[in-house]
């Protein structure tokens, strides 16, 4: 489970996150929605102890983020925005070096290593360096860093950022298959996705969250049936606000 307790982030007199609080069990696909510059990657950075918090609790699978890190951050895969990566590695050797870092060994490491290979097919492209790739078989690195040891939560910035249709779709499934027995948060600006993937959907404007619903709870607020009028509604009467 994480759990996130009165969550802030200020960067010198500018406040990014602004007393977020949530609770998420195992089982549950929560999107963070909102605006750019809304707050998600600072939320999704603090969960996966990358940034310090200002101040408030977080806390994933029973350890504190600000105090264990090293325990909460065992149980967490996590791809950042962007697809940060070294990119003189091949994803053959770049595969390798996270397993080390994940201290995966034996029979288990080579399975994990060809299965995330197969899951984002990325057979085609295993030993040329990662720079040279295009932008979604990078993003596609990426995702296979963060599931390669099998993480019982998974934190995703844009996860199909950049994916072709195809890959796009495929991802999906692979977030829905993990999803049954995991925790997964990704954030989007697809909100179709967030109808095909999410069990739950946050929204966050200007730091705060302004919404908490299930996709289809929030679909039934509008008149149109379509989440990117709920989404305009809701993040615009904020803004205003
Ligand atoms: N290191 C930093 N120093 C100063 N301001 C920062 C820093 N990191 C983020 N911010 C600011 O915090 C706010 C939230 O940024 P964040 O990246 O979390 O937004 P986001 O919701 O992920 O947006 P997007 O949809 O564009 O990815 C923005 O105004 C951003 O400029
Ligand atoms: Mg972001």
């Amino acid at each position: 489970m994480i759990e996130i307790e009165n969550l802030v982030k200020k960067f010198g007199p500018f406040t990014a996150v602004d007393g977020i609080s949530f609770k998420v069990e195992a089982g549950q696909v929560l999107g963070f929605l909102g605006p750019n510059g809304a707050g998600k990657s600072t939320t999704m950075k603090m969960i996966t102890g990358f940034l310090a918090p200002t101040s408030g609790k977080i806390s994933v699978c029973g350890h504190a983020v600000n105090g264990d890190a090293r325990a909460a951050k065992r149980q967490m895969g996590y791809l950042p925005e962007g697809a940060p990566a070294y990119g003189e590695m091949t994803p053959a050797q770049f595969l390798q070096f996270i397993a080390d870092v994940r201290g995966l060994s034996g029979s288990h490491r080579t399975e994990r290593i060809a299965t995330v290979i197969e899951q984002l097919h990325l057979d085609r492209v295993i030993n040329q360096p990662i720079e040279t790739l295009s932008k979604g078989f990078k993003r596609r690195v990426g995702l296979a860093q963060a599931i390669l040891h099998d993480p019982k939560v998974l934190i995703m910035d844009e996860p199909t950022d950049g994916l072709d249709p195809n890959q796009k779709h495929e991802v999906r499934e692979l977030i829905k298959g993990m999803a049954q027995d995991k925790i997964v948060v990704i954030s989007t600006h697809i909100l179709s996705e967030v109808d095909a993937v999410c069990t739950r959907a946050i929204i966050i404007t200007n730091g705060r969250i302004v919404a908490d619903e299930t996709p289809q709870e929030l679909i039934a607020r509008s008149p149109s049936g379509k989440l990117d009028d709920v989404f305009r509604e809701i993040t615009l009467a904020e803004h205003l606000s």
